[in-house]
């Protein structure tokens, strides 16, 4: 099949250009909508052609910058490249690239840091202001113009309903296996007409197969056949493995009280290699018939599937690692009778992740002896990635655990620590914690008793002297005795513990 065979619309067919070409259509100061959710479903060519615009400018000395807006983080060719050519001015709602959390720690980027599931509604009523072009890749446009997605939906949707240009990227190099994979739901999310949105099981299908798609509005379309470029997964370690392990005995713990299923109740994994490891944990648990609803599907969900252990699985995007994103292109034909690609705002819904039962599991930072947690800040002050998806998931789960190794830096760093020095997902909502020294249950706990089996289950060896000399003072020092802390001494703490083995 060729490439120009993917665009069956006669009237999309005639805005066929290259990437320079299409890159014209955005000027300096537009907000732009491009997809993109981790590593998958990205334009591929359109970012480095203005990011060439962008450095052109510069030269001549113009500003060229725009507002750039994802479903999450994406790729070296979009936010890397864009960074790297000084051409973002604010980057939202999530991010991941080196070079981009540099420019924003340093000041040269503004970053809004979003709930993903709020993003929607911000953009329809106009928080983040006037968006001006969407950039998207698809996988191929039909002839009645609508249009099929690739392998993110993200935010999409909104960036093809509200943008007033609309480029498109034709990614030959998706499997067209992948036309029936999406669930992209057009009913009414804002208020106040907003209804029960009808999904009751992680496979129902409530949406369109496809996204509708205004032909006036598209000034562009670029044909590409790019590989989706991802991040290889770290094996699972001693720690990762250590960490899987509480989890799984604490789930099998749930299910023997009669308060979790034999099968579990759907699951959302987070990012990165300790989520992934959970995972992957989870194929040699005694669980069958497991079933997720969660953002991102990793390599580890993926094993679940292929090995039978896992019936279905719901997302907004695929984040696999390169090998498995291939062998996913290949198999998508197959693997959606299992898998359902949704936009972000029904993926990370809060009424859908209450009405499911979702169990969550994220990564974090640090967390304090009181179970407040941070997963965005280094420090205080530096941004690592962003909240993601993991306050969408963490307030509205049934079961929300936030899981991390239980030191940082070789050692020389406590994730467990008296206070956090930024909070991303409060006491409240944070029902388990673990770390490969093991796991505490929170639930029902007074903040006192949170700190004890924290401090007792959860914190490295090095550090529990230290964490529980803290915890002894302040119970006898603190003016409230309710939450008790040394105001003062929290944070010169913070900087005991890295000063230990720095
Ligand atoms: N102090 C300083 N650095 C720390 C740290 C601490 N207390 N804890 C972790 N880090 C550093 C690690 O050293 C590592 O740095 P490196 O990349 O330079 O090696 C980095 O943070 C990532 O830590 P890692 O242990 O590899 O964890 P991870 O891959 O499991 O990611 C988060 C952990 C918190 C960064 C990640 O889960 C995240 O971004 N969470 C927020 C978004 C989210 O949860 N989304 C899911 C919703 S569906």
């Amino acid at each position: 099949m060729s490439q120009s065979s993917r665009v069956l619309n006669p009237a999309l067919r005639s805005k066929i250009m290259s990437a320079d070409e299409a890159a014209q259509f955005i000027s300096p100061g537009a907000n732009v909508g491009m997809s993109g959710f981790t590593g998958a479903g990205y334009p591929k060519l359109i970012p480095g052609a203005l990011a060439n615009r962008m450095k052109a400018a510069h030269e001549k000395g113009e500003d060229f910058r725009v507002g750039l807006w994802t479903g999450a983080s994406t790729a070296p060719e979009l936010d890397g490249a864009l960074a790297e050519a000084d051409g973002v001015g604010l980057r939202l709602p999530y991010q991941s690239d080196p070079t981009c959390r540099k420019k924003i720690n340093s000041g040269l980027i503004d970053y809004v840091d979003m709930h993903l599931s709020h993003v929607g509604q911000y953009v329809w009523f106009g928080h983040l202001g006037h968006l001006d072009v969407a950039v998207v890749e698809v996988a191929a446009v039909r002839e009645d113009g609508q249009l099929v997605p690739s392998f993110s939906v993200g935010n999409n949707k909104t960036w093809l309903d509200l943008a007033d240009k609309i480029i498109l990227e034709v990614n030959s190099w998706a499997d067209l296996g992948v036309d029936g994979m999406h669930d992209i739901y057009y009913g009414t999310l804002l208020p106040p007409q907003r209804k029960p949105i009808p999904l009751v099981k992680p496979g129902d299908r409530i949406g369109d197969r496809y996204f509708r798609c205004d032909p006036s509005k598209v000034v562009a379309v670029v044909e590409t056949n790019h590989v989706d470029r991802n991040t290889p997964f770290a094996p699972p370690d001693a720690t990762s493995r250590a960490i899987a392990g509480h989890i799984l005995e604490f789930l099998s713990h749930e299910v023997k009280k009669g308060r979790l299923p034999e099968s579990l109740l759907p699951l959302q994994s987070g990012v990165g290699n300790t989520a992934n490891a959970v995972m992957a944990g989870l194929k040699d648990g005694p669980f069958e018939n497991l079933a997720a609803y969660t953002e991102v599907l990793q390599d580890g969900m993926l094993d679940l599937i292929e090995c039978g252990k896992m019936k279905f699985a719901s997302a907004t995007a695929v984040s696999l690692s390169p090998e498995a994103a291939i062998a996913f292109n290949k198999k998508a034909a197959a693997l959606k009778k299992q898998v359902i690609l949704r936009p972000q705002e029904i993926s990370n819904h809060p009424e859908l992740i209450r009405r499911l039962g979702i169990i969550a599991m994220n990564g974090l930072i640090e967390a304090d002896i009181y179970g407040n947690v941070n997963s965005t800040h280094i420090g205080g002050t530096s941004i690592m990635n962003g909240i993601g998806g993991s306050g969408d998931f963490a307030r509205n789960s049934f079961l929300s655990i936030f899981m991390t190794p239980s030191t940082a830096k070789n050692g020389a760093i406590s994730a467990i620590v008296p206070m956090v020095t930024h909070v991303d997902h409060t006491e409240h909502d944070v029902h388990v914690l673990v770390t490969e020294q093991g796991l505490a249950d929170l639930r029902g706990l007074s903040p006192k008793s949170r700190a004890k089996v924290i401090i007792e289950n959860c914190a490295h060896p090095t550090y529990k002297p230290a964490l529980n000399e803290y915890f002894r003072r302040a119970l006898d020092q603190s003016p409230g005795k309710h939450t008790p802390h040394l105001m003062d001494e929290a944070f010169s703490f913070l900087r005991t513990f890295k000063s230990g083995k720095n």
